[in-house]
C-alpha cells in the first residue's frame, strides 16, 4: 500500500520542519516541504533525509512547488509570520489573513480532496479564512490549538501534584488565546477532581500559566514562538487522521448547535478520523464555564467580522 502522503506550506519555518520530523521519525507518511523560502525549504528536507537512515527509515521527505504537493492526503498550512515578542495574536491577523488566502489558493489546485489543518496564528480566525477561500465541506478544514492548550495544561499540573502527565484527564476548549476555557468540571488526577487535590488560588495561577504559555515561551527564547509542543500536537492529530484511530482531540473545528453557538470554528472535543472530523463531542459545562465559552465564541467573532 502507498504510503500516505503529507504537505506542509510553511514547512521551512519552525513549526513546520519540527512537524516534518516528527512524521517522518513515526513513519506517519512521506513529506512534502513548500516554503516561500525555497532553498531553506530544501535544506531542511535534506537535514531530515539524511537523518533517516540512521534508524533504517524510509521515510521520503522532499522540498518543492505546490505542484508537488498533488493529491495529499493531508496539507497543514504552518506558512505565515509567528508571534514577536509583546505582539498579539490578533495583531497577526491581518499579515496571515492575507498570506492563507493566497496559499490556499494555490494548494487547492493540486489537492482539492485533502483535509486541511491548520496552524497559522490567530488559529481560530485563519480556520475561518481557510474555510471561506476552498470552501471545502467543514469536516475536512481543522484547526490546531486544543491538544497543544491541553497538553500545556496536563504538563503544569503534572509538575504541580508530581504525577505523570497521563494520569490527568482535562480538556481546553474556547478559541486558542486568552479565551481558552480550561475545563475544570472535567478535570481529574487519577479519577479525583483537580478541585479536591490543589487550592483554588494553585488552580488560578495554572490555569493563568497555561493561558500565557505561549507568550512565556518567547519572552524566554527571544527570537523564535513555540514550536515543538505545537509541531507534537499536529503529529497527533495527523496519526489518528490518516490511521482512522478515531481519537477525541480537542481541536478548532466547525460547530452549528452544539455548545450553544452557532456556524463557528471554535475548539471542542471532536473525533477525528479518516474523514476529518467525524463527530463533535459535547460535554456538559457548567454555569461559569458556559459563559467563558460563550466569551470565547464572541472574542473570534469579533476577530473574523471584518474578514
Ligand atoms: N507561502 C509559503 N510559505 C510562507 C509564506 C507564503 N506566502 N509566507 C511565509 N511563509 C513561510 C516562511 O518563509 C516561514 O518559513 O512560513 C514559515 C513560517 O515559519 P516561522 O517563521 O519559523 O514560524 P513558526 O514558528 O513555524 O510558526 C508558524 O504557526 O504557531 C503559529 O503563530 C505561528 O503563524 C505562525 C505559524
Amino acid at each position: 500500500m502507498a504510503k500516505a502522503k503529507v504537505s506542509i506550506i510553511g514547512g521551512a519555518g519552525r513549526v513546520g520542519s519540527t512537524l516534518a520530523l516528527y512524521l517522518a521519525e513515526r513513519k506517519l507518511a512521506d513529506v512534502v516541504l513548500v516554503d516561500i523560502a525555497e532553498e531553506k525549504a530544501k535544506g531542511v528536507a535534506l537535514d531530515i533525509l539524511q537523518a533517516l537512515p540512521v534508524y533504517g527509515n524510509e521515510t521520503k521527505i522532499t522540498a518543492g512547488s505546490y505542484e508537488d504537493t498533488k493529491n495529499s492526503d493531508v496539507v497543514v498550512i504552518t506558512a505565515g509570520l509567528p508571534r514577536n515578542p509583546g505582539m498579539t495574536r490578533e495583531e497577526l491577523l491581518e499579515k496571515n489573513s492575507s498570506i492563507m488566502k493566497s496559499v490556499v489558493t494555490e494548494f487547492i489546485k493540486y489537492s482539492p480532496n485533502t483535509i486541511l489543518l491548520i496552524v497559522s496564528n490567530p488559529l481560530d480566525a485563519m480556520v475561518y479564512v481557510a474555510s471561506e477561500v476552498s470552501k471545502f465541506p467543514k469536516n475536512r478544514i481543522i484547526g490546531m490549538a486544543g491538544i497543544l492548550d491541553t497538553s500545556r495544561f496536563k504538563a503544569f499540573i503534572a509538575e504541580e501534584l508530581n504525577v505523570a502527565p497521563k494520569e490527568i484527564e482535562t480538556v481546553v476548549l474556547g478559541s486558542h488565546g486568552n479565551e481558552m476555557v480550561p475545563l475544570l468540571s472535567h478535570t481529574f488526577v487519577n479519577k479525583k477532581p483537580l478541585k479536591d487535590l490543589l487550592s483554588e488560588e494553585k488552580i488560578n495561577a495554572i490555569i493563568e500559566r497555561t493561558r500565557n504559555a505561549g507568550a512565556e515561551i518567547v519572552g524566554l527564547q527571544k527570537d523564535t514562538s513555540a514550536y515543538i509542543a505545537p509541531a507534537a500536537s499536529i503529529a497527533q492529530m495527523i496519526d489518528s487522521i490518516l490511521n482512522d484511530k478515531k481519537m477525541i482531540l480537542p481541536c478548532s473545528a466547525y460547530i452549528n448547535g452544539e455548545y450553544g453557538a452557532e456556524r463557528i470554528f471554535i475548539g471542542v472535543p471532536a473525533v477525528l478520523g479518516k474523514d476529518g472530523v467525524e463527530k463533535i463531542i459535547e460535554l456538559k459545562l457548567e454555569k461559569e464555564e458556559k459563559e467563558e465559552f460563550e466569551k470565547s465564541v464572541e472574542s473570534i467573532k469579533n476577530l473574523v467580522k471584518n474578514l
